[in-house]
């Protein structure tokens, strides 16, 4: 099959032809038809830590099953049957460790961890979803957690959303105040959709406050991310609005999908005394300090989901906690469950796509380009000479980058 390979000891990527893998147990053969393009994909094809002679690279999938492991003879879970269209994600090149990569023909993957695509989803929308759907979801459910219908918080021991109490119109009233920082990112738009599932499980009143570039505001106030409130982020007084927008109880459970040099400061002032928030990169890589802020953040990675133990290198190893995986299981099954009830329900709406010409051999050159650099500063450099690029090289705003696989 044709690939997108790393060879992180000269530091280049192309397209070469390698074996079709081969589904192990429990695993099985997709052929891919789209792929979406993560800031991770970048980060370590610009700084490879994967050891080995040759890597393949991307980590968002959807296509089809092709055929199974041995061992699932018998198995009548859809995603374990020829022909069910499924999406997924795996570990690409970013770990020190050998795992299976995306940007490719074919790849091979645990059944119970591909979810099924309801029928008015293409591929190219349905790979947007996995990866960054399931660390929105680690980081509200098992980590902050809130319930859902996929999670219930006795899994852990975890307190119950503890909120402020406020006067309103002379009646008391209880609200969980939410902030996502980034509402626009890939992050931000799972995020969203993912509180107002817990709100509804929880029977809770909750208040979403979000931060947007103005031209998104309509679109993030409409279903189904429907925020009670959203601020400019360049508006340097944004924080101070959002707690004004609690009235002054501040924020219970803030995500800060940018996580980069001052946001996570920013995110820190609005928060309530038993507020929590999640950062979603780490200090050294985001370029930001916690030690002077007196609430920790919450962090984690999405790889844990996967079942795999993870090395970063230098020592730093990343375990594969049981429910982690289990937590991942259950969250899969529940986005294939319109699929299931016969409804074709689509219980998460995909990212908004940007469907990028050329094939494999396109990614490194356009979107590794456009994902280079922070998140913060790509998004305001980009700005600049927005008008003199093609369609596709426009700045990233709001949009999954995608390609069809031939
Ligand atoms: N820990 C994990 O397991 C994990 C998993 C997934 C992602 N991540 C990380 O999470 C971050 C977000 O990833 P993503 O794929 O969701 O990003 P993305 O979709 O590429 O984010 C781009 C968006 O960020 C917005 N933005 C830029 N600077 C901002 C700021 N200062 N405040 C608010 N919004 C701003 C831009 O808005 P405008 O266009 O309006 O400027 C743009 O719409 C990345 O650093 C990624 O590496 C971590």
């Amino acid at each position: 099959m044709d690939a997108l390979v790393l060879f992180p000891q000269k530091h280049t990527a192309s397209v070469v032809s390698i074996p079709t893998p081969t589904p192990g147990p429990g695993e099985v053969l997709i052929r891919i038809h789209a792929v979406a393009v993560n800031p991770v994909d970048q980060i370590y094809f610009d700084d490879p830590i994967a050891a080995q002679e040759k890597r393949v690279l991307g980590v968002d999938f959807a296509g089809e099953v092709m055929s199974r492991h041995g061992e699932l003879d018998g198995v009548e879970d859809r995603r374990a049957i020829s022909g069910e269209r499924v999406a997924g994600f795996v570990q690409g090149a970013n770990s020190v460790n050998d795992l299976p990569g995306a940007f490719a023909q074919y790849v091979a993957a645990p059944y119970d961890l591909l979810w099924s695509i309801p029928a008015t989803l293409s591929y190219e929308e349905a790979c947007t979803v996995s990866m960054c759907a399931l660390t929105a979801a680690q980081a509200i459910f098992p980590r902050f957690g809130l319930p859902g219908p996929f999670f219930t918080p006795e899994d852990v021991s975890h307190p119950e959303p503890s909120t402020g109490t406020q006067e309103q119109g002379g009646d008391r009233e209880d609200v969980v105040n939410v902030l996502i920082n980034g509402s626009s990112t890939s992050l931000g738009y799972y995020a969203a959709q993912l509180i107002h599932i817990a709100a509804s499980t929880s029977n809770r009143k909750f208040r979403l406050i979000g931060t947007a570039r103005p031209s998104k505001h309509a679109f993030l106030a409409a279903a189904p991310y429907s925020y009670n409130h959203l601020f400019d982020y360049s508006d340097a007084s944004w924080p101070r609005k959002v707690r004004d927008a609690t009235g002054g109880v501040g924020v219970h459970y803030a995500l800060d999908t940018i996580s980069e040099r001052d946001t996570v400061a920013k995110v820190h002032s609005t928060l309530n005394a038993s507020g929590k928030y999640h950062v979603f990169r780490g200090q050294d890589g985001g370029m930001f300090r916690t030690a002077d802020l007196s609430i920790k953040p919450v962090c984690g990675t999405v790889w844990e989901g996967l079942g795999n133990v993870v090395d970063y290198g230098g020592g730093l190893v990343f375990p594969a906690p049981p429910a982690a995986r289990a937590f991942a299981v259950k969250f899969f099954e529940w986005l294939s469950s319109g699929v299931n009830d016969g409804t074709g329900n689509v219980v998460l709406q995909p990212n908004p796509v940007r469907k990028m010409p050329g094939g494999l051999e396109r990614i490194v050159p356009d979107s590794f380009s456009l994902l280079s650099g922070l998140v913060s500063v790509r998004s305001a450099a980009g700005k600049e000479n927005e008008g003199e690029v093609e369609e596709h090289m426009r700045p990233i705003s709001g949009e999954k980058l995608v390609y069809t696989v031939e």
